[in-house]
């Protein structure tokens, strides 16, 4: 038999411990199982048997299966690798925890994945890099819903290998017709889902059984034992430096002005000096001159190696960029259709504006409320307005500018992006992009001949968008009438847009919650604009109470032509006021998200302007708002 313990390994020494392992082939896996499965025992006889133990840990190690009293006086390695990850306490793995062993075959870095159904968003992070997946199953329980999950996040996320571990065999007696049944129940599942092919094997990570050689007591089994097929399952490593070139570009290397080079990883292909590439989304075509590397220029790199490329001629390129094959290049898109795993406490907005971060391209982006949601226990398609914690659905993502990309199935790297809160910085889902819609790319802008500036001349005034916002009551519309009343006596063309009257006609269709307001503001954002292009000074009143939206308006303008005012009405005293009695009635109940009570006002942090109601009349305020905005104005001559 094999030893899988590497000789003269000195405990301390592990960079010469890289060292002797580094030709060997590399293979990253995940383990995913239900909390109990075993799966810390199972890493820690892989870490134990491959001596990746260092010896201080060892002996603490046997000192506390001592002391715990695990039967037989073994040792139990759970106890290792739950220590590591100090989450004892927890009694659940809460962290992706990578560790690094190696074998006399090959070496191996594994993700341990929480099986905790709230820690979805560990599993896709540690399976998004994966080859292979090790999904444990307790023999004595069989196929759960968290198997049904991660076998479809596996799936998902693109891993080709699958080997379902059945643990705890002996704790069933090493039953082969128990595990035959499993290892059906499972096959008509993975069929189910798309997956064609995966390796069972009953194992049992306590005792030792088919971890590394052949286990006597299942001897109705032939197949290899874990570590076998872990060190002899054939990954394609060189599949992607086969597939066209692509480089997403990480930052600009600009030393001096005789030099500028583009670092970035090789996502996929080969390239060569002299190799014809397209630099994207601008589509310029030009020539690799060199790869400049340490130590000296390179004739070749391929997938997977960190590069810094300059080209023959000077082209437009910068951070999250892409240089491709010429003849082969990405696509370029800004919507969508993409598949979401939802990994926050805090559902998925629909319009709301997030980041997303595709390789090194950062833009912004909305998701559209989902065509529908997955169960991953059935399969079905759900209809649903949104996604919330763990939920995985398909709906349509709309970016502001182009993005360079490839379907998820061609290319990891130009096809798997994140989602980020704008607010909170959090990571709050993952996704991939299955297509572009073929309808964007058939939409042109059409050009027009009489353009913004030609309509604002005409009307001698320079456009402007008064955004009003403020609590309900706080004095928004009574201000906002008496500017327009100010401005149309100058002389100006104006127009008001009111949320009480918008809400009757254009977004009558639309209630108070979260996604309904953000879909009210995105409308009259969309409109207030459209407006401005007619050279309108355009005065809007609503509620507005999320920062993000008033933010994405304030975007979708030219600089200097959005005036944020707040019309700054503490809560008492528009309650107080209660104008339309709607408060009284939100506070009995009759009316569900009421914004102040039942719903939340983000005030906004720096507004143009502030009104402060409670010491300065609506009259006063109009005469100060008129002043500002046409003191910023200087006629177009
Ligand atoms: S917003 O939040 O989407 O900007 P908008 O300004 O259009 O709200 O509408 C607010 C007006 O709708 C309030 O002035 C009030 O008259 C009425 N209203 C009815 N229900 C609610 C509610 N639940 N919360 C706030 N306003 C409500």
């Amino acid at each position: 038999m094999t030893s899988y313990r590497p000789d003269a390994l000195i405990a301390s020494d592990i960079s010469a411990y890289l060292q002797l392992h580094q030709n060997k082939s590399l293979l990253r896996f995940i383990t995913c199982g239900s909390v109990d499965d075993g799966k810390s025992t199972l890493i820690g006889r892989l870490l134990y048997d491959s001596k990746m133990i260092f010896e201080d840990q060892l002996a603490s190690l046997e000192a506390d299966s001592k002391r715990v009293g695990t039967q037989g006086g073994e040792i139990d390695f759970a106890l290792l690798v739950d220590g590591l990850a100090a989450e004892r306490e927890q009694g659940i793995t809460i962290d992706v925890a990578y560790r690094f062993f190696a074998t006399e075959k090959r070496k191996f870095i594994v993700a341990d994945t929480p099986g905790h159904e709230q820690y979805t968003r560990n599993m896709v992070t540690g399976a998004s890099t994966a080859d292979l997946a090790v999904i444990l199953i307790d023999a004595r329980k069989g196929v759960l819903t968290q198997t049904r999950r991660h076998s479809y996040l596996c799936h998902l996320l693109g891993i080709r290998h699958i080997v379902l571990a059945v643990n705890k065999m002996d704790l069933i007696g090493y039953d082969q017709a128990a595990y035959d049944a499993i290892v059906e129940d499972y096959r008509a599942f993975a069929e189910s889902i798309g997956i064609t092919s995966f390796t069972p094997i009953p194992i049992s990570g306590f005792k030792g059984d088919n971890i590394t050689g052949s286990s006597p007591n299942t001897i109705w089994y032939t197949g290899l034992s874990l570590l076998q097929h872990l060190e002899s399952v054939e990954i394609d490593a060189d599949a992607d430096a086969a597939r066209p070139f692509r480089l997403p570009v990480q930052w600009v290397n600009r030393p001096n002005l005789d030099f500028r080079g583009f670092a970035g990883m090789i996502a996929a292909g080969t390239v060569r000096p002299g190799d014809k590439v397209r630099i994207l989304p601008s589509g310029q075509v030009t020539e690799v001159a060199r790869i400049v590397a340490f130590g000296g220029d390179r004739e070749q790199a391929v997938a997977g190696e960190s590069v810094t490329l300059t080209l023959a001629d000077e082209v437009d390129c910068s951070r999250g960029n892409v240089i491709a094959a010429a003849d082969a290049p990405p696509q370029v898109a800004d919507q969508f259709q993409a598949t979401i795993v939802w990994m926050d406490q805090a559902e998925l907005l629909p319009g709301r504006a997030y980041w997303l971060k595709l390789g090194t391209q950062t833009v912004s982006a909305t998701v559209q409320p989902p065509r529908h949601a997955v169960c991953v226990n059935t399969m079905a398609e759900l209809s649903v307005k949104t996604l919330g914690l763990n939920d995985i659905g398909i709906a349509e993502v709309y970016t502001d500018r182009g993005v360079v990309f490839e379907s998820y199935a061609q290319g990891k790297d130009l096809g798997g992006f994140i989602l980020i809160d704008k607010a909170t910085n959090a990571t709050v889902a993952a996704g991939m992009l299955n297509f572009s819609l073929r309808r964007a790319q058939n939409v042109h802008w059409q050009a027009v001949e009489i353009n913004r500036e030609a309509h604002a001349n005409q009307k001698h005034q320079a456009p402007r968008l008064l955004w009003f916002t403020g609590l309900s009551g706080s004095g928004k519309s009574t201000i906002a009438n008496l500017v327009e009343k100010k401005l149309h006596a100058m002389g100006k063309h104006s127009f008001l847009l009111d949320g009480d009257n918008i809400r009757h006609g254009l977004n009558k269709d639309l209630g108070f919650t979260d996604a309904d307001r953000i879909e009210n503001i995105r409308r009259v954002g969309e409109v207030a604009k459209l407006m401005t292009d007619a050279g309108l000074i355009v005065l809007t009143a609503f509620i507005s109470p999320f920062r993000a939206e008033r933010d994405l308006v304030r975007q979708m303008l030219p600089e200097g032509e959005f005036f944020e005012i707040h019309v700054d009405t503490p809560l008492e005293v528009a309650e107080a006021r209660d104008v339309k009695g709607l408060y009284k009635k939100a506070r009995d109940g009759q009316i569900a998200h009421f914004t102040g009570i039942s719903s939340p006002y983000e005030a906004p942090e720096a507004p143009e302007i502030r009104v402060d109601t409670t010491r300065e009349s609506p009259e006063d305020a109009a005469e100060r708002i008129v002043e500002t905005i046409m003191g910023t104005w200087s006629p177009v001559i």
